[in-house]
């Protein structure tokens, strides 16, 4: 967009940060890609979008899954969280940061947070004695639990009795009584407002266990050696440390711009944390409270909860796998209700890829595209001819730019969608209504001919516009097929910017049909051979690994699939590594993550195509000397061969190229 980037009013959403104490399902990537399109519909409306997502790294359970794995703490929840981080990217999330709870500067200010809680009076010693709910991190009394197991989520409990701090919640209950009575935005769904109103802050709040003594995989209370913040104190305070908060001192800029956010998106789950815990934290840090918290549905497999004993868990990089991402996106977005549990079945899912996005979308785009290039060689028509039979089209498709913002800012995603979905459905009718083939065969009718192909492919571009904000890649397929510049927010609120005497790019294909039987069999065969995978892995866990702990290692697969076996030399003499000098670095045509390499390597120039996009500006990489993993078997990346892998360092946000520390000629050996 043309106008000052500092003009544009802030937005700041945020995601609940995942546990690192296994791989993500599509359950937890549901959220993800749901504040994403909401991200990307903002930025595009006009909005300065910051966007923040991450994981959440310390606490009980954490520390005994990383045990069971014979991991250092730190090392399994490096592993996880890049795993998370790896799912994150595969869904094409476009998150500003994501942020980890074991950084050192974050950490740092959770114990001078907590230390001016208890400065202040706010947090007091004591004994706590209950029960504890690992799997949620939550303290309940022997009343709460209901048949002697958690409330929320029916797992086994712990009895706990230590020495611990307590925050008085009690004392900031009127308060925050009152604010949410106030502002009834605030807690979304309405239902949801109503539960935490009702049967917690009415009743009365009890102070809130906030350090633990039983074990040390968290933060430590820096004036009470033994004692470790209670991990949703760590957590929670994540969506003011990273942007800028700074405890005792002044805030930075950045913060003061995005602080208080716009909206948290969490799961129903954790709605009770985030509306009542949470804006008490910050009502005693003095901070303003965030303006929305919204706990949507959750996505279940079938009719029931997705979980690794029910054996029915289904991972976002299986699905992509199987149906392409724009599919799995679609289906995240569109078919989850606003306040119910939504549900997720392959029939489904291939029910709506073949309903709607191959009858609908696909269609529609083909065809338009398809006479285009019949009866104009490709060469966009000019607008002509307004009838009455246009009218209808043409306002619908205007009437987005008014409907979108109003449902979007309502976090309506899935009607957002079907409302776009609606005009591509009128538009196909419109295809009928006006017959282009038959008109084709009267030379006198040649220009409403290009009239109804011009409103066709103008629906398209508006659509295929806003379509960037759900659907990234296919938002982008179509907007190159069009060759149109004119993909602005204020692009859209016009019916006629599409450039006539334009050339359609190349076709691209959108979607593809699926034989349901076939796909079926496809994803069984897949799971097995990733299933005999995946035990085979299991083979190399290192031997140090007590017989229990492999066995346990092997259940949590996530560490089994993160967790890097000893290799030997032999093993090493396998890779052959060279000495590489970059060339040339352009964006890949499809994907917005990916940078296309040619690298001269010595025997060859190779092209590379690396997930890095984000990390380097494309323009200042020719000429730089890298580290090339040069008989990796080469592979396909959204149609752009790769022959080869970069090799980079990682810390935290940061990349950095590995290369010899002198110039070394292209095709050296590294060894
Ligand atoms: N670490 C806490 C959140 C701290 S936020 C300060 C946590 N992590 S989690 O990994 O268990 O869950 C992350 C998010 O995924 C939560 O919002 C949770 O509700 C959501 N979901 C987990 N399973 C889900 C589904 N099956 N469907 C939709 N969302 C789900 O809680």
């Amino acid at each position: 967009m043309a106008e000052d980037k500092a003009a544009k009013k802030p937005y700041y959403i945020t995601t609940a940060i995942a546990y690192t104490s296994g791989k993500p399902h599509i359950g937890n990537l549901y959220e993800i890609v749901l504040a994403d399109a909401i991200a990307r519909f903002m930025r595009f409306s006009g909005y300065d979008v910051y966007f923040q997502t991450g994981t959440d790294e310390h606490g009980q359970k954490i520390q005994d899954k990383a045990e069971a794995a014979g991991m250092a703490p730190q090392r399994f929840v490096d592993e996880i969280s890049a795993e998370i981080k790896r799912n994150w990217d595969i869904m094409n999330i476009s998150y500003d940061k994501f942020v980890r709870t074991t950084d050192p500067d974050h950490m740092a200010k959770i114990q001078k947070i907590f230390k001016k809680y208890y400065e202040q009076g706010d947090i007091y010693k004591g004994m706590y004695e209950g029960w504890y709910c690992k799997p949620d991190e939550s303290f309940f009394t022997e009343s709460q639990l209901v048949d002697g197991k958690c409330p929320d989520c029916g797992r086994e409990v712990e009895y706990a009795k230590e020495e611990a701090y307590f925050f008085r919640l009690s004392k900031y209950a009127g308060a925050l009584e009152e604010y949410i009575e106030s502002h009834p935005d605030f807690i979304q769904p309405e239902s949801r407002k109503n539960e935490m109103l009702n049967n917690f802050i009415k009743p009365g709040l009890k102070d809130l266990c906030v350090s633990r003594t039983s074990f040390s995989w968290g933060i430590p209370v820096d004036f009470d050696p033994g004692h470790v913040v209670y991990v949703w104190i760590d957590a929670l305070a994540n969506y003011i440390t990273f942007p800028g908060y700074n405890p005792g001192g002044a805030n930075d800029e950045f913060f003061e711009k995005f602080w208080p956010a716009d909206v948290h998106l969490v799961g129903k789950d954790i709605i009770r944390f985030h509306t009542i815990y949470w804006p008490i934290m910050l009502m005693a840090l003095g901070l303003p409270l965030p303006k929305k918290v919204f706990g949507h549905p959750w996505l279940l497999v079938g009719d029931g909860k997705m979980s690794k004993s029910k054996g029915n868990v289904i991972y976002a990089d299986d699905l992509v796998e199987s149906f392409g991402l724009d599919a799995v996106r679609y289906y995240c977005l569109k078919e989850m209700p606003f306040a119910q549990d939504g549900s997720l079945t392959y029939d489904l899912l291939i029910e709506r890829i073949n309903g709607e996005l191959v009858n609908i979308l696909g269609n529609l785009v083909n065809r338009t595209m398809a006479m285009t290039r019949q009866y104009f060689d490709g060469v966009i028509p000019e607008s002509c001819c307004d009838e009455d039979i246009d009218g209808e089209l043409k306002a619908m498709t205007i009437e987005l730019h008014e409907t979108l913002p109003e449902k979007m800012a309502a976090l309506k995603i899935s009607d957002s969608m079907q409302s776009i979905l609606n005009v591509l459905r009128r538009a196909n009718k419109y295809v009928d209504e006006t017959t282009p083939w038959v008109l084709a065969k009267d030379p006198a009718q040649k220009s409403r001919l290009g009239g109804v192909l011009y409103n066709l492919l103008e629906v398209v571009r508006i659509c295929g516009c806003y379509l960037k904000c759900f659907l990234p890649d296919t938002g982008d397929k179509i907007i190159a097929m069009l060759s149109t510049t004119h993909t602005d927010w204020e692009d859209c609120a016009v019916f006629g910017k599409l450039e006539s005497g334009n050339t359609l790019g190349e076709t691209q294909k959108l979607f593809e049909r699926i034989d349901p039987a076939k796909k079926q069999k496809e994803i069984a065969d897949y799971l097995a051979n990733k299933q005999k995978t995946t035990a085979e892995a299991a083979n190399v866990i290192p031997s140090a690994i007590p017989e229990t702990a492999k066995a346990e290692t092997v259940k949590a697969e996530t560490a089994l699939e993160t967790a890097k076996a000893e290799i030997t030399a032999e093993d090493f003499a396998k890779i052959e590594i060279k000495v590489g000098k970059i060339i040339s670095c352009e964006k890949h045509p499809n994907a917005e993550k990916l940078l296309v390499f040619k690298v001269d390597t010595g025997e060859k120039v190779r092209t590379i195509v690396s997930g890095i996009a984000k990390y380097f500006d494309p323009a200042t990489l020719a000429g730089k000397q890298v580290c090339v993993l040069a008989n990796l078997k080469s592979a396909k990346l959204r149609g752009v061969e790769s022959e080869g892998m970069l090799l980079l360092a990682e810390e935290g946000d940061k990349l950095s190229f590995v290369a010899p520390e002198q110039a070394m000629a292209p095709g050296s050996i590294v060894k």
